[in-house]
């Protein structure tokens, strides 16, 4: 392209480009097969057939490692586009970058448990500067899903089951991830609510309930400015999203004004066929492209088919040009055209020590403690520690689900965490019940017992029927619960799991996900008291496998259920209804009293704000944070409303005895919702502002909305 040319605006570049370019070319900018390299790849890459390529090591990627990239081929491969094809297009490299590249973070599940908007920013900034030095010019994160299915093994890869909380995390990554590569909000839209939890599966749901809960998240990060938005491989009410014209082109396109790619999931258009509605894979292309997914992933049906679909009239010549508009746009909005080789330095690229730190501190704001009889935190002149679990000196297991360049070398496990510490005042065994671990459990002061799941138990494709704990581990942990010496569960987890055992036997519970790189130490961090645990639960954690779905977010029914309520009232003959552990819910190692609610106001026009504020006294011996939630709940609204609704929430860091006040200022949008036209409206009445610890509060304030005030 001409230099003059570079002066021009974004949107001028990109239509002086498509005027030159061939159909041929056109489409090939629309074509992004999986791993190219610059032999097998040479002719295709030269002709401008490849208008995008990502690394991944296979269709389930996130749970199959693979060699890691080679700076040197996407050089080459990017030489070959800018210096030998006919418009010198560069590629648009993309790889999975989900919680870290080099420095692996906790899993997301595990990231929203620190309800830390601006920690997730800064760590998506990392896995954003380390993954472009090594020509990722593009990652498929932020998921912002929404799910109350644990059973779904994607849940790990979420922000859990609030699309406030989910909303703001996902914004948050996308400008991490934006200050160097492209972000992608996927899966677009509903995935979590496959069909038993079951991935893939089929989903049914309204238009309304997307509005209000799922496509929330989209449209924050649409919002936030993402550059990619991901098509979901399920069908909605029997159109498969990736033939959705009503979601993609009409939601989310023209109504959202979103001008950024719509990028295909792993062969999602040619699987139109697989679903059964489209008759070949030339009708698949045909679907696809209308629907508005711009960019063919893996599946090869656009190369091949719609050259022939322009010529013979069945897809209009305009809506291929919107297409490949919105791709080059993309590529000139990460300055590939002015810059398309990786940015490689000599530096190593990563752990360092900085962004270990930054690992660490992320771990230990992500673990969440669930119960304590008071035997944590544990002294550092504790006796003895027997260390025992199949995660004790594990690595790669603890970096979790959707690692691809992370390497279980770099993680420092629990054991060499626990041995600096405590040297031979420590003992460990290997997890399965034996005599010698009976032994040392009665031997040790205190035992911690490291449970829970393998990466590989979680993510992508591998949901699960039960919920309980993988095979043997809890008969083993009943086993040393009852030698009469405490003991500590560690839960690792891509998933709320049904702890229901374990909280009835073991002296303490920590929900402790996958933490990542830095895994041994955060936990040795948390257990021993150097940092607080302030984790929260960012979903519910049922009271057994039968009781899901079981989210925070259930809608107000005809027969009232008092969710607060320890009483046999529920929905169920044979169980409780309550969640085993709440959304929210977190326990640190001081103790906190939340005082009333008070409300700026008894009435706000519509259009103004109100602000709450609650008094929160800690009550206990240590230092520690409070997480004060703040949810809604509208008793009288034009369709069925979440019993509660996560608005808001602030950090409290209070001394002992010290009082704080969390101030929450409230417009009067937070309010609203769609209703049964499917519009956005905010209703004037009554509405009730609760807060506390976590979702059985019951604090409230009421305040009633009223007309705007008229202009003078
Ligand atoms: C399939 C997954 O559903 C998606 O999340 C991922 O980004 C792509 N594969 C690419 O690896």
């Amino acid at each position: 392209m001409t230099t003059w040319m570079q002066e021009l605006p974004i949107d001028d570049r990109v239509d002086a480009l498509l005027l030159e370019m061939t159909l041929a070319e056109k489409v090939g900018q629309l074509n992004q097969p999986a791993n190219v390299s610059p032999g097998p790849d040479r002719d295709a890459l030269a002709a401008g057939r490849i208008g995008s390529s990502l690394y991944a090591s296979g269709a389930l990627g996130g749970n199959v490692r693979d060699e890691g990239l080679s700076i040197r081929a996407i050089e080459q491969c990017q030489r070959i586009a800018v210096e030998e094809s006919r418009l010198g297009i560069p590629v648009l490299f993309g790889r999975d970058v989900i919680h870290g590249h080099r420095t692996v973070f906790p899993i997301p599940l595990g990231l929203a448990a620190a309800w830390d908007a601006e920690l997730v920013e800064r760590l998506c900034d990392v896995a954003g500067a380390e993954a472009v030095r090594e020509g990722v010019a593009w990652t498929f994160a932020p998921m912002v899903d929404i799910s109350e299915e644990p059973r779904w093994g994607r849940v790990a890869e979420g922000f859990g089951e609030s699309p406030a909380l989910s909303g703001r995390l996902g914004m948050a990554a996308v400008t991490g991830f934006q200050r160097h590569i492209g972000a992608t909000a996927k899966h677009f839209v509903g995935y979590g609510l496959a069909a038993g939890g079951r991935d893939y599966e089929s989903v049914q749901v309204g238009e309304n309930t997307l509005r209000n809960l799922h496509l929330r998240t989209f449209k924050a990060a649409v919002d936030a400015g993402v550059l990619s938005v991901m098509a979901s491989f399920n069908d909605i009410d029997g159109t498969p999203m990736h033939a959705n014209r009503r979601l993609i082109r009409e939601v989310l396109k023209q109504e959202w004004g979103f001008d950024g790619v719509v990028v295909a999931d792993w062969s999602g258009i040619g699987q139109l066929v697989d679903h059964g509605v489209a008759a070949d894979a030339r009708d698949a292309a045909r679907q696809g492209l209308l629907a508005g997914v711009d960019l063919d992933m893996a599946s090869g049906v656009y190369l091949a088919h719609l050259e022939s679909l322009v010529g013979d009239g069945e897809v209009p010549p305009d809506l291929l040009d919107d297409a490949v508009r919105r791709v080059l746009r993309m590529k000139f909005r990460l300055g590939l055209f002015d810059d398309p080789y990786p940015r490689t330095t000599a530096d190593p690229i990563g752990p360092t020590a900085a962004t270990r730190a930054l690992a660490r501190e992320a771990a230990v704001a992500s673990m969440v403690l669930v119960a304590n009889d008071g035997v944590l935190p544990l002294s550092d002149e504790v006796e003895s520690l027997h260390l025992t679990g199949p995660f004790v000196d594990e690595g790669e297991a603890l970096l979790g689900t959707w690692v691809l360049d992370g390497r279980g070398a770099d993680v420092s496990s629990p054991l060499v965490a626990f041995t600096e510490l405590l040297g031979d005042r420590l003992t460990h065994t290997d997890g399965r019940f034996s005599d010698l671990a009976a032994h040392r459990t009665r031997a040790a002061a205190v035992t911690v017992a490291l449970l829970g799941e393998h990466p590989s138990r979680s993510g992508e494709a591998n949901s699960v029927a039960d919920l309980g704990l993988p095979a043997g581990q809890l008969e083993a942990l009943k086993q040393l619960c009852g030698l009469g010496k405490p003991v500590v569960a560690v839960v690792f987890g891509g998933r709320p799991l049904d702890l229901a055992e374990v909280l009835r036997v073991a002296s303490a519970v920590v929900v402790a996900w996958h933490p990542g790189t830095e895994a041994g130490p955060a936990l040795a961090d948390v257990l021993f008291g150097r940092r607080e645990p302030s984790g929260r639960l960012p979903m519910t954690f049922p009271r057994s496998t039968g009781h899901v779905p079981s989210s925070v977010h259930a809608r107000a029914t005809s027969r009232v259920l008092d969710f607060t309520r320890d009483a046999w009232d529920g929905r169920y003959l044979d169980a409780l209804t309550q969640p085993q552990l709440p959304f929210g819910h977190g326990l640190s190692y001081t103790t906190f009293r939340h005082g009333e609610p008070v409300a700026s106001a008894s009435e706000v026009p519509l259009g103004g704000q109100v602000e709450v504020r609650v008094p929160v006294t800690n009550t206990g011996e240590r230092a520690g944070r409070e997480l004060v939630q703040l949810y809604l709940h509208d008793p009288v609204a034009e369709v069925t409303r979440p019993k509660l609704e996560l608005l808001d929430w602030q950090w409290l860091d209070l001394a002992p005895g010290e009082t704080g006040t969390a101030v929450f200022t409230i417009g009067t949008d937070a309010f609203g919702y769609f209703g049964r036209d499917l519009t956005w409206r905010v209703d004037q009445g009554l509405v009730r502002l609760i807060t506390g610890h976590d979702a059985t509060a019951s604090a409230a304030v009421e305040v009633r909305i009223v007309a705007a005030e008229a202009d003078e």
